[in-house]
């Protein structure tokens, strides 16, 4: 007989103990503290972020996550220095192109969401080809929100619905929340169940603001570049035991 005692298996979230969360968005964050802490340039931090979304992406897919949005660069991101955008973009094209095949092979469509024109050319380019070649995939979701901000969101929104009620396409009193979500990036995609941030950060930082209304938010202490399966999971699972009670009561 063996006495040691059995270790709790760190599974996938289980399916007997729904719900999974339809929708996870994650603000990917600390890749440059990761990087600082070894006296390592920014850019090596960037590069083993790029690891962990591989992982991640693998992960939801196996728990049978239907929609995952990464947050990978923001419209603030621009400010940053033109170097270190001239990487981020490059790490971008890497890899759209490094996982073409496996986003096939896994059945997963990949879209984006954002202001996709201010992209360098080149990364629209493959962004794209990858986009129609994953377009009838159905078993997930993956949306990088690239050059994406919430406010910008919203306008964009107003003046969608302003220039359909100015051609008598829409009248005033029918404008309600569905009209208005449907006229987002994330038109037709339901809201998050799950937001996770890492490093740290108490903040938003300009991510999704409308669709996050009732999402469970999860923080967590671990660089970008640091987070793995394993935590990913834990935060599901603790996901699977929060009780959602929307202003009502139990
Ligand atoms: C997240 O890591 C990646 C992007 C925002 C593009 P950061 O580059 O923000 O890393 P920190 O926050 O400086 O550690
Ligand atoms: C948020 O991270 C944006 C992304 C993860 C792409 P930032 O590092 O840009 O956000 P702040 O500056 O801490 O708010
Ligand atoms: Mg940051």
């Amino acid at each position: 007989m063996n006495s040691k005692p059995a270790s709790i298996p760190l599974t996938p979230p289980r399916i007997d103990r729904l719900p999974l969360p339809a929708h996870v968005a994650i603000i990917m964050d600390g890749n440059g503290r990761w990087a600082k802490k070894r006296s390592w340039r920014r850019i090596q931090g960037h590069e083993q972020g790029a690891e962990t979304v591989r992982a991640i992406v693998r992960t939801s897919r196996e728990a049978g996550i239907r929609v995952l949005t990464l947050y990978a660069f923001s419209t603030e991101n621009w400010q940053r220095p033109e170097k270190e955008v001239k990487v981020l973009m490059h790490l971008l094209k890497k890899f759209l192109k490094g996982e073409e095949k496996e986003l096939m092979e896994n059945n997963i469509r990949l879209d984006a969401i954002g202001q996709i024109h201010r992209l360098p050319e080149d990364v629209i380019h493959v962004l794209d080809r990858v986009r129609h070649r994953t377009a009838a995939n159905e078993g997930m979701r993956l949306n990088l929100a690239l050059s994406y901000g919430a406010r910008s969101e919203i306008v964009r929104m107003v003046r969608r619905l302003a220039e359909k009620v100015r051609n008598g396409k829409l009248a005033p009193e029918d404008i309600d929340e569905t009209v208005l979500s449907d006229h987002l990036y994330t038109a037709g995609l339901p809201d998050p169940d799950v937001l996770i941030r890492t490093s740290g950060e108490m903040r938003i930082s300009n991510f999704l603001l409308w669709q996050i209304a009732y999402s469970e938010i999860f923080v967590t202490d671990t660089l970008w570049p640091d987070f793995t399966k394993e935590e990913y999971l834990a935060i599901l699972d603790a996901y699977q035991r929060r009780e959602r009670r929307f202003g009502k009561t139990t």
